[in-house]
């Protein structure tokens, strides 16, 4: 496990969030849907963000400013340092023959990357609005669907090797559809290498930590039992599906109540 102090090459804006790019020092990339840890200026605890582009010398984060944390990584300026760890979890299984992307929301975070290492393959992608899908101009060859579409409608019947990244509501829907696809999932995450169990699942009928067997899993996984500690949904997020990404409001939530926030959604609060 590495750990440096890396210094603020540029924080550009693409729809409501923020790319943060970061000179990469002597941190390597790692795998597709691994993760890195972000220590927020001021705040205790880091957070878990998926890489999201992986230019020469550079590390990219797509940062959805919803929370005090993610607010003071997304106000970063060229020249800042921030302390990053990583790359930590497993990420996708990158041997697949027939690859497509499917993602909701801030859940795209690390497709531009895991698009890049596979060749470009199709993406479908979902989001709330039209300036959330402006983060869309990311990834190569997306399809994008819009609320109330849900990515799981588009879906085509014969979807190949799923890679998906997005809300619990969408990952559990393409769980039930495609047998084997490769899951993203989120937990809250306050070490991200295994000592704290903050991250813990259902998996298998038995737990696993998420930042250690995860964050990419292949079905089994019911996600966190603390979640629901970390959130109450509303009615219509209980209800959302595929692609509608009710997950970054929960996240905010979290954060806002001084939570960990999760890994890839970090990518949603700094998934947070
Ligand atoms: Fe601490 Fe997983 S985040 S054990």
């Amino acid at each position: 496990m590495q750990s440096e102090h890396l210094h603020v090459v540029a924080n550009e804006p693409i729809g409501p969030y923020r790319l943060l790019r970061l000179g990469r020092s002597g941190l390597r990339p790692g795998t597709p849907g691994q993760f890195f840890m972000l220590e927020a200026p001021g705040r205790v605890l880091p957070r878990p963000f998926s890489l999201c582009v992986a230019p020469t010398r550079e590390l990219g984060f797509l940062v959805d400013p919803i929370g005090p944390g993610t607010h003071a990584i997304a106000g970063l300026e060229p020249g800042d340092a921030i302390r990053v760890t990583g790359p930590l979890g497993k990420g996708f299984d990158l041997a697949v023959s027939s690859p497509l992307l499917v993602g909701g929301g801030i859940g795209i975070a690390p497709f531009p990357y895991l698009s890049e290492r596979l060749g470009r393959p199709p993406a479908l992608l979902g989001f709330r609005t039209a300036h959330h899908a402006e983060a869309a101009a990311l990834v190569p060859n997306a399809e994008v669907v819009l609320d109330p579409t849900l990515v799981t409608d588009a879906l085509p019947a014969e979807p190949g090797d799923v890679l998906a990244c997005g809300p619990e509501p969408m990952l559990d829907a393409i769980e039930e559809r495609v047998a084997g696809a490769q899951l993203a999932r989120e937990a809250p995450m306050a070490c991200g290498y295994g000592a704290c169990y903050g991250c813990v699942v259902e998996r298998d009928g038995g737990y696993a930590r998420l930042c250690v067997e995860g964050p990419v899993v292949r079905g089994g996984t019911a996600g966190s039992p603390t979640s629901h500690l970390l959130c109450a949904p509303t009615s219509r997020e209980a209800t959302a599906a595929a692609g509608q990404s009710p997950a970054p409001t929960m996240v905010a939530r979290a954060s806002e109540e001084g939570q960990a926030p999760s890994p890839l959604s970090s990518v949603e609060d700094g998934t947070s």
